[in-house]
């Protein structure tokens, strides 16, 4: 006998579920500062608030965002120069890309397209090879900067073979938390107590004697993974004689060289990839973060012919490393092309460049007028660091004692409390960096105009004409304030 069955499948006759007490959409848009904060501690992350707390970030809710600016509920607008790490080079919402996704999506397209071939996920491979240098023509789509780095460090080694399985990294990197890239990554943090894959040889970062030492003296390194510009260790470059180097010296040993362009990729630096600034290419490349417009969560491995065909390049080998469920989504493709496209449209590599080097003048500046507060102005394009002094003997006596109640990372450094009182008192983002507290980074979307960059000038010197001791007791005030 057939039993009725309603549209999925459920016998008709039988009881439903009952709902779980589950919130809606509109419950999420409505919460308040407060029970968000609740909701974090029970479910997601308690330690987590601490610091949102320190840095002020902890009672802002966002309503909307658009261009360079976020809109808070209680109707502030805030000048965002943390950019997500550098994935907003479109700033929020853009609106090509806005139209891009509402048209794909009233054309009722397909996302999940593992069975058939894809001519978005092709269309996005075919545009990132174009842009691409020499010959970086094989693309691997992913929808992190970690699973683009753990794929371009698996090509690498595959193409090697298991005799030259070792791989050079650098001091104070950064690759990302899964296990292959943070097995790369040089942060005790986040290395935590992970058994993690020990084939890593760390060397120091722009030392081209220590690398060429390093792969004289152990015929098993096959690989050199390096950030093209290092982030989280708080913007530092190295000098283009570096790169030219790195690529001969790998030339002649046959090493694959790895750049990682993850975070100052995507036209950030003033050229599409960093390294291009010393003219040379890698053999194998990743991007992130702004790839997906700030709307979509695309990464992607890039390699050469060469290096792709020795690791998958036959049947046997084809699906060793396939996408994953996500890698490739329709709209999140589609999102990428147009976020290409509007990168050139807007000339906001140009942009990047002339912007860039603005502030960077305006912020040498603030340096010479405040040399006891700004030790150092570095980075390139707008990707820049502000490293602070080390204030932690000059603070007076009390003053000391009570910020280090507070917290061990806020000891010496200024960072945090200039970004906590840039929020509070000017309404501005900024970023911190993971291994140096006292640098502040500044990777704003490539929109901004030198407007923007005049406006968080002035903040910063505004803010540090208070001088030490009143910067920090302003910020001890607004701790107790809440
Ligand atoms: C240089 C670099 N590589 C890799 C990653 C990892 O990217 P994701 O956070 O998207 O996994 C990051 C993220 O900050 C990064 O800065």
């Amino acid at each position: 006998m057939s039993v009725a069955h309603d549209f999925r499948g459920v016998p008709a006759s039988s009881t439903p579920l009952a709902k779980p007490r589950l919130m809606t959409v509109a419950d999420a848009k409505r919460l308040e500062p407060k029970t968000v904060a609740d909701l974090v501690t029970t479910h997601m992350n308690p330690g987590v608030l601490h610091f949102m707390k320190l840095l002020g970030f902890h009672n802002v809710i966002v309503e909307r965002a658009e261009g360079p600016y976020y809109f808070a509920r209680d109707g502030r607008r805030i000048l965002d120069f943390f950019g997500g790490f550098g994935s907003l080079a479109f700033g929020h919402n853009h609106p090509r890309i806005l139209e891009a996704r509402r048209k794909f999506q009233e054309e009722k397209r397909h996302d999940i397209g593992m069975a058939f071939l894809s001519q978005y996920a092709s269309t996005l491979a075919f545009n990132i090879a174009e842009i691409s240098p020499g010959e970086l023509d094989y693309v691997f789509l992913a929808s992190t900067g970690s699973e683009a780095m753990e794929a371009a460090i698996k090509i690498a080694e595959q193409a090697q073979g298991p005799k030259k399985s070792k791989i050079v990294y650098a001091e104070h990197s950064f690759h990302g938390k899964t296990k292959g890239a943070l097995s790369l990554t040089d942060s005790r943090l986040y290395r935590s107590q992970f058994r993690l894959v020990d084939n890593g040889v760390k060397v120091p970062f722009g030392d081209l004697a220590a690398l060429e030492a390093a792969i004289a003296s152990d015929p098993e390194i096959g690989v050199v993974v390096l950030e093209t510009i290092q982030g989280g260790a708080g913007i530092i470059e190295a000098p283009a004689s570096y790169w030219q180097g790195v690529r001969a010296l790998c030339d002649r040993t046959g090493v694959l060289w790895v750049a990682d362009e993850v975070q100052c990729g995507m036209g950030r630096s003033g050229k599409f990839y960093a390294f291009e600034h010393a003219g040379v290419v890698p053999d194998v490349t990743a991007l992130a973060k702004s790839l997906g417009g700030g709307k979509s969560a695309v990464g992607a491995m890039i390699a050469r012919p060469e290096v792709f065909k020795r690791a998958y390049g036959s049947r046997q080998t084809a699906l060793v490393h396939g996408p994953s469920t996500f890698g490739g989504m329709g709209e999140a493709c589609v999102t990428s092309i147009e976020a290409l496209n509007i990168l050139y449209d807007e000339n906001l590599i140009e942009n990047a460049a002339d912007v860039g080097a603005h502030l960077k003048a305006r912020l040498q500046a603030i340096q010479e007028k405040y040399p006891r507060l700004v030790k150092d102005v570095r980075g390139r394009g707008l990707m820049l660091g502000i490293e602070l002094q080390d204030f932690s003997t000059t603070l007076p006596f009390g003053i000391r004692q009570l910020v280090a109640t507070l917290d061990e990372k806020l000891k010496g450094s200024l960072a945090g409390f200039l970004g906590n009182l840039l929020l509070r008192d000017y309404s501005i983002l900024v970023a911190f960096t993971e291994y140096n507290r006292n640098v502040i980074r500044l990777e704003p979307p490539l929109v901004i105009t030198k407007t923007h960059a005049d406006e968080f000038a002035d903040a910063l010197d505004d803010l540090l004409s208070r001088g030490v001791v009143k910067i920090v007791t302003d910020f001890l005030k607004a701790q107790r304030s809440g």
